[in-house]
């Protein structure tokens, strides 16, 4: 084991920080990274200049690039708001709740020998304030969902290595298709060529 010595951050700057620092090594240890952004404790003051929320969709807004290695993004869900089933190109996925809950749906991937089946599901979990969870693609697809009529979620996103396209699914087929993905602001400044017509996942 060659873990760094870690505090429980104090601010979201501090815990960009010592995620730079884990990030300098070659390998991700998934239970560290998951323990650090666990231990943050979300404060507004922290990230509110990141979190613009669209009427229509779901927001993704770049926090940070990670020297290349990871990025680090803040997601804003409006009230019913919620992703379509997709996959993480092969990365690591970290998900903090920063403000709100979010429910998360996993799925089994499509049985090649299968065709056009509905997707099973493998179990529904709730994440509450400051809780973590992570997937990659060998654990299976999700849907994250703020169900909530009358409150809007904020989460925290790590992806490492970094990725801008992801395919999505059809639940009752299984057929997928390859998207895009942008950010909606950068840095705390909102992209102007965005749309909320874009698509936007994971
Ligand atoms: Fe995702």
């Amino acid at each position: 084991m060659n873990q760094t010595q870690l505090q429980v951050p104090e601010t979201l700057e501090d815990l960009i920080k010592q995620l730079h620092e884990i990030f300098s090594s070659d390998k991700v240890n998934v239970e560290e990274v998951h323990g650090l952004m666990e231990s943050y404790k979300s404060n507004p003051v922290d990230w509110s200049k990141f979190a613009k929320f669209d009427q229509y969709r779901y927001t993704r807004n770049l926090v940070d690039h990670g020297n290349g290695k990871f990025n680090l993004m803040i997601l804003c869900w409006g009230e019913g708001h919620g992703s379509s089933i997709h996959d993480h190109s092969n990365s690591h996925c970290f998900l903090k709740l920063l403000q709100g809950q979010l429910k998360e749906t996993l799925f089994n991937w499509p049985d090649g020998d299968h065709q056009n089946e509905e997707l099973t599901r493998k179990w529904e979990k709730t994440f509450h304030e400051n809780e973590c969870t992570y997937i990659n693609d060998t654990i299976g697809l999700h849907r994250v969902e703020n169900v909530s009529h009358t409150e809007s979620a904020v989460s925290l996103h790590l992806y490492s290595p970094p990725f801008d396209s992801c395919h999505c699914f059809d639940e009752r087929t299984g057929h997928k298709n390859q998207v895009k993905m942008t950010f909606w602001s950068r840095f705390g400044e909102k992209n102007p060529l965005e749309t909320s017509a874009s698509k936007e996942n994971n």
